[in-house]
């Protein structure tokens, strides 16, 4: 199959780029579209053939279920089997946006997009190239992210098109996205609404609209607790993983860097090819062939919106041992640590 790249400037919409990507999802086909947090692969989410072939163009298994996105709050009435007080509370502060609510499913949501739950993820995301395509469709768009399963996600086109070129009808390419990590899940088909999975908006923010909100155990813990799975299929799963071996190093900065230049040491005397992870404020520590900067520890938002391209950026440069800082902290700290640990198979030296 040959995909069709094509250019997204929100300052110079071309009409056709929308009509011939509405068409191909009416048809069935497959469509990768930027959002504000990561690149989508999007189909008809009311049509089970499109979903199925989601899952088979990413490689994902097929109990893992899919995000609908929508435009507008008539959707909900047709996705929903009914709209819970707190969901209509959380869509008018935070939709549209970098969020997703689970909730009771209508018929009209096939299983094959739920991957068989009796709940459906709902998102209406707020970049214009997606509320455009959702527009011009006439469809509600299933879309996971745009990466093979197990890859990181993709931020920019190029990164969609390294995993799935030749396997999707087209993609569509507006740029970077500015948050760089998929929405914050939250469930709302349970008494206590709980957080499934951590993003940009974050648990005060959370409880700011609709009081307490609990958080899944799974997705603050180092390492799976025995007998206890994350209730958002996905994040079961490895993921964002580099081909390198990642290990992250927490401490003081100092500490730190004097651990992973005695760890590069080791490995180099070995002969392998080693990286870091570093922030802008502690580059000039490391004594490493690769080191990339990852953003600076001022702004959390840089480090979101650099992580997946710097893990990407790993594979391209070879690295066969990777050692990363942490980048823990109260805010988008808490998502950031999350995908990071995952990336690293839970692999963490604190000193
Ligand atoms: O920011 C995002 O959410 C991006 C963009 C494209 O919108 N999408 C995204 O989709 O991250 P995906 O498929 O990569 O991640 C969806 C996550 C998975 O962990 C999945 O298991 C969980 O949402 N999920 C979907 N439906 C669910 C449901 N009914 N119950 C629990 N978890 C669900
Ligand atoms: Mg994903």
């Amino acid at each position: 199959m040959k995909t069709v790249i094509m250019k997204y400037d929100r300052d110079h919409k071309d009409p056709g780029v929308m009509e011939q990507a509405g068409r191909i999802l009416r048809d069935g086909g497959l469509v990768a579209f930027p959002t504000e947090t990561v690149y989508g692969l999007g189909g008809d989410a009311l049509n089970p053939r499109a979903s199925q072939k989601i899952y088979a163009a990413k490689g994902r298994p097929s109990d893992n279920p899919l995000i609908v996105h929508i435009a507008d709050m008539e959707a909900l009435k047709v996705l929903a089997r009914e709209i819970p007080e707190n969901a209509l509370k959380l869509a008018d502060r935070f939709w549209p946006g970098p969020l997703t609510m689970i909730l009771n499913k209508s018929d009209a949501v096939p299983h094959e997009t739920t991957g068989g739950l009796d709940t459906v993820a709902i998102r209406m995301p707020s970049h214009p190239a997606a509320y455009e395509l959702i527009r011009s469709s006439g469809v509600y768009i299933a879309a996971p992210s745009a990466n093979t399963s197990g890859r990181p996600s993709p931020t920019l086109a190029s990164h969609v098109e390294e995993d799935l070129g030749g396997r999707i009808d087209m993609i569509i390419d507006g740029g970077r996205c500015d948050i760089g990590l998929e929405s914050s899940i939250i469930d709302l088909s349970v008494p206590v609404p709980t957080i499934l999975r951590p993003g940009y908006i974050t648990r005060a923010m959370f409880e700011d609209v609709i009081g307490h909100v609990d958080v899944d155990p799974t997705i603050v813990s180092d390492s799976l607790i025995p007998g206890q799975k994350p209730k958002a299929p996905g994040m079961r799963y490895k993921h964002y993983a580099p081909r390198g071996d990642l290990t992250i190093v927490e401490g003081g900065r100092q500490a730190v860097a004097a651990k992973i230049n005695e760890l590069i040491a080791l490995r180099e005397s070995q002969g392998r090819r080693t990286a870091v992870i570093c922030s802008e404020e502690t580059r000039n520590l490391y004594r490493c062939g690769i080191r990339e900067t990852i953003g600076s520890r001022e702004h959390e938002e840089s480090i979101a919106a650099n992580l997946y391209d710097v893990l990407r950026r790993m594979d391209r440069d070879g690295a066969e041992y990777i050692y990363s800082e942490s980048f823990a902290g109260a805010g988008l700290g808490t998502a950031i640590m999350n995908r990071l640990l995952k990336a690293a198979g839970h692999k963490i030296i604190r000193l």
